[in-house]
């Protein structure tokens, strides 16, 4: 039988994503009112290593849900990518007495927190990175905030691109992934878009494709380009010396990555939240909680960790048949 878990700890690591606080608020009370003491630890795996860890009770999740970023601050460490690291980070969480921990972050963090469960620290892992690109999961806190973020700004940048009849490339984040571009293309109505997965490195395919809808009479070209094809203002050069229309380059940047989360992400960290602590509070470890055909389920992390994801292909054909390519 597995041993009582009398301490839970959370913590925040990778990239930041809206949503992240409301999850560390589903923590936080959910410990509490399964009667579980809670640690709050600072700046993930490197706030870990030197012990920045903090008692967290019903009013330190005061005021947070709608807010942007994560309370208890996140970071890259390099140093817990060591077994040195790792080991050290597992002898303070016993000196903390923190036999329970909640990782909210991407592959990277859950990869961390599996090697903490094989060195005797139970972990749950909680889905947090605003690219969609966790494998187990249809449903990744920041995604949904970060893609409404995007879309609002593209179709800002669309309204003068129109007024000028000019080209514009919108660059959006997503280093691995494509999910913002093609969730922004096709909720933009973008006519090229580009993809890490899917790109064919044919320039002169969008440059064809920018005359022909210039023979159509269209006022302006929309092209979401993902930041893990990059080189947008490049592009912008060569794109407009080919069809003589103006080509401009935005990066968006990462303002997709701030802001007040959406309701989704907000209801949906909550209860991911939750989910870990009553895993923990089950005899639980060494476990992702996910989000699966409409269910909240979990999985061991080794399972999670070895599935493949890609972009669905019929959302793919349809986004390049919407952008009027058949
Ligand atoms: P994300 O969690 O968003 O994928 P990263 O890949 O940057 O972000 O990982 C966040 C942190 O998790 C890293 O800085 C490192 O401390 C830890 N981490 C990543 N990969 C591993 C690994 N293979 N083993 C142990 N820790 C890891
Ligand atoms: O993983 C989230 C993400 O925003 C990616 O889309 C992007 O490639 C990366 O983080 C950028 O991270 P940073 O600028 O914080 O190093």
């Amino acid at each position: 039988m597995a041993k009582e878990i009398n301490t839970i700890g959370v913590l925040t690591s990778g990239g930041d994503a809206p949503g992240m606080n409301a999850a560390i608020r589903a923590v936080v009370r959910t410990a509490l009112a399964r009667g579980k003491k809670v640690k709050g630890i600072m700046k993930g795996y490197h706030g870990l290593l030197r012990e920045e860890i903090i008692d967290m009770d019903i009013n330190s999740v005061s005021d947070i849900i709608q807010k942007g970023g994560t309370i208890l601050y996140t970071a890259r460490c390099m140093e817990f990518m060591t077994p040195e690291g790792q080991k050290k980070a597992a002898d303070i969480c016993k000196k903390h007495g923190i036999d329970g921990l909640v990782v909210i972050g991407g592959d990277g963090s859950f990869r961390g927190a599996q090697k903490l469960s094989h060195l005797g620290v139970n972990t749950v892992g909680v889905p947090g990175t605003i690219d969609l690109d966790i494998a187990c999961t249809d449903f990744t806190i920041g995604f949904d905030t970060a893609v409404n973020t995007a879309m609002e700004a593209i179709d800002k940048v669309r309204d003068t691109s129109t007024s000028h009849e000019r080209c514009s490339i919108i660059e959006v984040m997503g280093r691995h992934a494509g999910y913002i571009a093609l969730w922004c293309g096709i909720a933009n109505g973008a006519e090229d878009i580009l993809l890490p997965e899917r790109y064919d490195n044919n320039e002169q395919k969008i440059i064809n494709h920018i005359i022909t809808n210039r023979k159509r009479g269209k006022k302006h070209h929309i092209i979401i380009n993902a930041e893990g094809i990059g080189h947008s203002a490049s592009m912008a050069k060569r794109i407009e010396a080919a069809t003589g229309m103006e080509t401009r380059a935005t990066i968006l940047g990462h303002m997709q990555r701030g802001g007040s989360p959406t309701c989704k992400d907000r209801v949906y960290a909550s209860i991911m939240g939750a989910y870990a602590v009553d895993l923990l509070c089950a005899g639980k470890s060494n476990r992702v909680v996910a989000y699966k055909h409409g269910e909240y389920i979990d999985y061991e992390i080794d399972e999670a960790l070895a599935m493949k994801k890609d972009i669905d292909e019929y959302q793919f054909e349809i986004s390049q048949l919407l952008s009027g390519k058949w």
